[in-house]
């Protein structure tokens, strides 16, 4: 597909998650909205979500050989652990937007750092799955700029 949207570990359980963090929305619910989205521009979209740092290190690097073009990616809890996700990233050089529901700044100093945003073109933290939507926005136009 041409775009990958990434979910990392716990995404699964967003629902029943701590509600009043993270919202009521299923994760099922924000990626088929996605999809939506994605299909109303005629681009093609893939969804993936795992609680394995290298299921995720693995698809990023499948990303780099099957023609994905932009990663939308919440890296959950390894946004401040992982190394090898920045790093593979990196290696791929696929541009990407790193989303959070939380605003991580208004929470635990130990999520205020992330291994990832210094490499991101945008960072959307606090606006629920909302945040996704608008990434996907900005991705579509990435892909498709306005013809003058
Ligand atoms: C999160 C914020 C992270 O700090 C946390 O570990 C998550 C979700 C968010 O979407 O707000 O699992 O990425």
């Amino acid at each position: 597909s041409a775009i990958l949207v990434l979910h990392g570990p716990n995404l699964n359980l967003l629902g029943k998650r701590e509600p009043g963090i993270y919202g009521a929305d299923t994760l099922d619910a924000i990626n088929s909205r996605l999809s939506q989205q994605a299909a109303h521009a005629d681009v093609t979209l893939d969804c993936f979500q795992s609680n394995h740092e290298g299921a995720l290190i693995d698809r990023v690097q499948q990303a780099g050989l099957d023609g994905t073009q932009f990663i939308i990616i919440n890296p959950a809890a390894f946004t401040h652990t992982s190394v090898a996700l920045r790093d593979a990233l990196l290696a791929v050089n696929i541009p990407f937007i790193e989303v959070h529901l939380s605003n991580v700044h208004s929470r635990e100093s130990f999520r205020h750092h992330s291994y990832l945003s210094d490499r991101a073109i945008g960072v959307i933290c606090g606006l629920g799955p909302l945040g996704y939507e608008l990434a996907l926005s900005y991705a579509l136009r990435h892909l498709r700029p306005a013809t003058p």
